[in-house]
């Protein structure tokens, strides 16, 4: 399966959008690209806020819209940050990942070099805490 993700595609929307991000107060943009079963991609960039704690991440806001645009499970995720080694996502990020998609999701980073780090959410959140629990 996850070599039929079109990551190319996903990266190169992850870093368009990345431009868009509102950070006037860390200036460090980021951007998200999730796919989806329709093979569509829903893209995402951090908002930031003068109150600095309503900051929502670039994967979050990617993730809501998606959910607004009723795109089903995600099957992907791809995020572009201008670090020296690439970043993975934090870890509210991955709680709502969880609250979408199973543990086997595949999560990309790069950085603007072009370096890569593959996660899969099981990896990057053991043990979550979801609905079944509830
Ligand atoms: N940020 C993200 O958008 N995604 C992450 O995975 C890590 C952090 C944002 C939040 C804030 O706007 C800036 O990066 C610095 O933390």
């Amino acid at each position: 399966m996850s070599e039929e993700i079109p990551w190319e595609k996903l990266f190169a929307a992850a870093a368009e959008v990345r431009q868009r991000a509102h950070v006037p107060y860390s200036r460090f943009p980021v951007g998200a690209a999730v796919l989806y079963p329709d093979g569509s991609v829903v893209t995402g960039c951090n908002v930031e806020n003068a109150t600095y704690g309503l900051t929502v991440c670039a994967e979050r806001t990617a993730l809501a819209t998606g959910v607004a645009q009723g795109r089903g499970r995600p099957v992907a995720v791809a995020i572009v940050v201008d670090t020296p080694t690439p970043c993975p996502p934090c870890g509210i990020c991955r709680q709502v990942m969880a609250e979408f998609a199973s543990p086997e999701l595949p999560v990309r980073s790069r950085n603007l070099k072009g370096d890569e780090a593959r996660y899969s959410l099981g990896e990057l959140l053991p043990y979550a805490f979801t609905r079944d629990f509830l």
